[in-house]
């Protein structure tokens, strides 16, 4: 067992994401037992988790034994068989449970390793439906400034402004299109809803003439979007994009990532648009990080002129992962986890909301269990908030015992679905604690 940080980074042969050679340095925590919404480091310390695991997969909470078993069972049973010209019981079975819970027509569907993967092969599926129909230049892809998508090779090129992940692969591949972002607290056209019109979402057919609708197969966006913290376009929006992309024969990806299973207080955050989109992406939530795995959903009419889906994953449609989904999703479902996430969000929002009053807190906003502290050194110019002065925000909670994340110029938070009131009470404390201490640190007022 590691005894501290220091001998970690001393010694470690571990290759971390994302983390500088500097925090290495000072010495990286290890996490090693999770229990509910808490964690625990190597030397005992606990945390509240208010991030289900910072990428947010957590949706049961830790150390459920159901789960471990589900995987433990069907590794027993079956371990592996390949997907190719043959099936297995657990990803039959996930398959019927999620065209039962999922959006409308979504009714097919087929098993990845995680949400890159889902996306890479939403794309692929979505190309293949172009090609058999005859349209076989329709290649490009159109996503928005601000999305994210993942880290493969499609999916990297729909990446918006994460940029330092972005830029150091460019030039990414050919046929990547853009169009803003519905982040109206800073809104990239410089309007005010609803005056604007939703001109951001309308955009879309002006860049569809210019790129040329022949060339176009998908358009991709998360439902609520993550790049700017937790953010939830006004109620017309996906309404304009799925009537452009239905005029222009284009395929509409809704990526529910991060929204699917109880996230915002919906099984799927498609739900609060009443839109129907030809394919959606699932991971992290499908089975609360357990094991890895993704999915990608269609309705019959993507899957209906495809004659054979040119794919092959070793790990594709793989029978233990899609095991641990199903009893999860049964957990979600048996516990009401998307009832407490719209419960315990309003809650959440409600307690959060009165941080407006700080000179340095921009806009409180939330859906479900998914919220947002978006920061501006400058209320009336809405001037950008420096990510130093939140990076040391989350050192200071990770001090006080509670882990919470970074994401455009917020702080987000997404804790595990079981989260209850006193557990919220705690974080709201702390979240209300690092902004004093770095108000004062900055001499706002
Ligand atoms: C919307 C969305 N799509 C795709 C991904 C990539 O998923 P993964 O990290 O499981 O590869 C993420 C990850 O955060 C995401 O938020």
């Amino acid at each position: 067992m590691y005894q501290s940080g220091e001998k970690l980074a001393a010694a470690t042969n571990l290759i971390l994401h994302r983390t500088g050679q500097k925090e290495i340095q000072e010495g990286i925590t290890v996490i090693v037992k999770g229990e509910g919404v808490w964690v625990y480091d190597q030397d005992g310390t606990q945390y509240l988790d208010m991030d289900s695991g910072v990428t947010r997969p957590v949706h049961a909470g830790y150390g459920r034994e159901e789960l471990a078993r589900a995987a433990y069972d069907q590794m027993c049973q079956l371990a592996y068989f390949t997907p190719m010209q043959f099936a297995n019981v657990p990803a039959i079975k996930l398959s019927e449970k999620l065209a039962q819970i999922a959006p409308g027509e979504i009714n097919n569907f087929t098993f990845e390793c995680d949400g890159s993967e889902a996306v890479e092969t939403a794309m692929k599926l979505a190309r293949h439906y172009h090609y058999y129909r005859g349209d076989k230049a329709r290649f490009k892809i159109i996503s928005r400034r601000g999305a994210y998508h993942g880290v493969n090779g499609i999916g990297i090129r729909a990446l918006g402004t994460v940029m330092p992940m972005r830029q150091m692969m460019e030039p990414l591949t050919p046929g990547s299109v853009f169009i803003e972002s519905p982040y109206c607290y800073r809104c990239p056209c410089n309007l005010k809803y609803p005056e604007c019109e939703i001109a951001c979402a309308r955009d879309l057919s002006r860049i569809i003439e210019f790129e040329g609708p022949e060339y176009i197969s998908v358009f991709i966006g998360e439902p609520i979007q993550q790049g700017f913290g937790a953010f939830k376009p006004p109620k017309e929006y996906w309404q304009i994009i799925r009537e452009i992309c239905d005029k222009y024969g284009i395929l509409l990806i809704m990526d529910e990532v991060i929204c699917g299973f109880g996230r915002t207080g919906k099984m799927f955050a498609t739900e609060h648009f009443n839109i129907q989109p030809d394919l959606i992406t699932m991971a992290k939530g499908i089975t609360s990080g357990y094991v890895p795995l993704g999915a990608v959903g269609c309705t019959g009419k993507v899957l209906e002129p495809i004659d054979i889906f040119n794919h092959l994953h070793t790990y594709g449609n793989h029978p233990v992962p899609c095991a641990v989904g199903l009893e999860n999703i049964d957990i979600i479902i048996r516990e009401k986890l998307v009832e407490n996430s719209a419960e315990m969000g309003k809650y959440f929002l409600e307690a959060l909301k009165p941080l407006e009053q700080h000179p340095s807190v921009g806009e409180v906003r939330g859906t479900g269990l998914w919220l947002a502290v978006d920061f501006t050194m400058d209320k009336k110019t809405r001037a950008p908030y420096p990510v130093a002065n939140l990076l040391n925000m989350v050192a200071r909670a990770k001090q006080k015992g509670a882990i919470i994340k970074m994401m455009g110029m917020a702080l987000e938070f997404a804790p595990p679905l079981i989260i209850k009131k006193e557990e919220i009470d705690l974080a709201v404390k702390v979240i209300e604690q690092c902004i004093t201490e770095e108000e004062k640190a900055l001499n706002l007022t």
